[in-house]
């Protein structure tokens, strides 16, 4: 068969640990033939295309990023955009695409599958919070990055009777917050699931001072939000093609706020993209694995329109659709899990 393979979204570790697994089952067993299409939906879009054998896969299964680059293109946004996508496939003979990406570029993927185009999803965020599956790739080594990084921070927080605000990736979902926060023994986590009130913070923080330690650390979301209502604090107003504006500032202006409020000195980490870069953990490679032996199973199943999914600690499928339906948020009894770990008066 010959199976077309993208990615699209923002990157994460473990991406070329899933296009490996795809491309050495599918020859191995299948006798599959591939072709890398280049960044995301442009590379459909463009005609634009790398050769995908054994060869081309040797050697990535630690690397992070991805061979085929990625961007936020969208087609559906374009003139003729799905028909010059489909042209494409037909044009190189594509039977089957098999899409690595969140929400934005799966819903591309949906409207291709309404089309007739024989569609497989893989399931990517470094947010974790894509619906219809338990866990992505990606997330255990951001987490990773991010409970070091707060490890680090805390030891110079306290040598400096310092508080040091950590601001982590998050659009809509704070479980990379929660995890890091959690794991790195963070003060006050806060996330977009639960807006919070600064004044709680600030008092949070002031009742550390009073019980002698001079110290804190807060884990910020980038998409926390300040209070119900209220939006998340956003860097400009330009939008992608899937119309999201970018985030950013939190970190800033927390310090800026917990400093007047408190007078206790307050510095401000940005773990950005260090998140998303490099060399994916043991665990995420494994996960991207099964993902990858998953997807390539489904084509030859002829589970189209459909995306890989674990559930539990199985890999098995769900419709495109009812992935994309709605984002998975932190649930209760996480958040209940760091609540427990506070002083009942200091839960800001
Ligand atoms: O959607 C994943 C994500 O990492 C978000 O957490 C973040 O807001 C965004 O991508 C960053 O996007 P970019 O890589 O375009 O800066």
């Amino acid at each position: 068969m010959k199976i077309g393979i993208l990615t699209g979204g923002g990157d994460c570790p473990g991406l070329n640990a899933v296009i490996r697994a795809i491309v050495r089952k599918g020859v191995f067993h299948e006798k599959d033939q591939f072709v890398g299409f280049l960044e995301g939906w442009r590379g459909v879009l463009e005609d634009r295309r790398r050769p995908l054998d054994l060869e081309a896969v040797a050697g990535i299964l630690p690397r992070g990023g991805t061979i085929l680059r990625t961007s936020r293109t969208n087609p559906a946004k374009k003139d003729g955009g799905l028909e010059r996508c489909i042209e494409t496939l037909s044009k190189h003979g594509v039977e089957a695409l098999i899409v690595l990406g969140g929400d934005d570029t799966q819903s591309v993927s949906q409207k291709l599958f309404e089309r007739g185009i024989q569609v497989v999803a893989v399931p990517k965020t470094i947010d974790n919070d894509l619906g219809g599956t338990d866990l992505c790739f990606g997330f255990d080594t951001a987490v990773s990055i991010a409970t070091e990084a707060i490890d680090r921070v805390h030891t110079t927080a306290e040598a400096h009777n310092r508080v040091i605000v950590v601001e982590v990736m998050g659009r809509d979902s704070g479980w990379i917050a929660l995890y890091s926060g959690v794991a790195g023994g963070a003060d006050v986590i806060l996330i977009p699931e639960r807006p919070f009130d600064i004044g709680a913070v600030a008092e949070t923080l002031k009742r550390r001072h009073d019980r002698g330690i001079y110290f804190s650390i807060v884990v910020a979301a980038e998409g926390a939000k300040l209070g119900p209502g209220s939006g998340p604090i956003t860097e400009g107003t330009k939008t992608d093609e899937f119309g999201h504006v970018r985030l950013g500032g939190i970190g800033n202006m927390l310090a800026a706020e917990i400093e007047r409020r408190t007078g206790f000195e307050t510095r401000a980490v940005v773990l950005g993209h260090i998140q998303r870069g490099g060399s994916p953990t043991a665990f995420d490679r494994m996960l991207a694995t099964r993902y990858g032996i998953g997807a390539i199973d489904l084509v030859h199943e002829g589970g189209f329109g459909r995306m890989v999914a674990l559930k539990g600690n199985h890999i098995t499928s769900v419709p495109i659709a009812e992935a994309i339906s709605h984002p998975r948020y932190v649930n209760k009894e996480l958040i209940d899990v760091a609540l427990s770990l506070l002083d009942r008066h200091e839960a800001a």
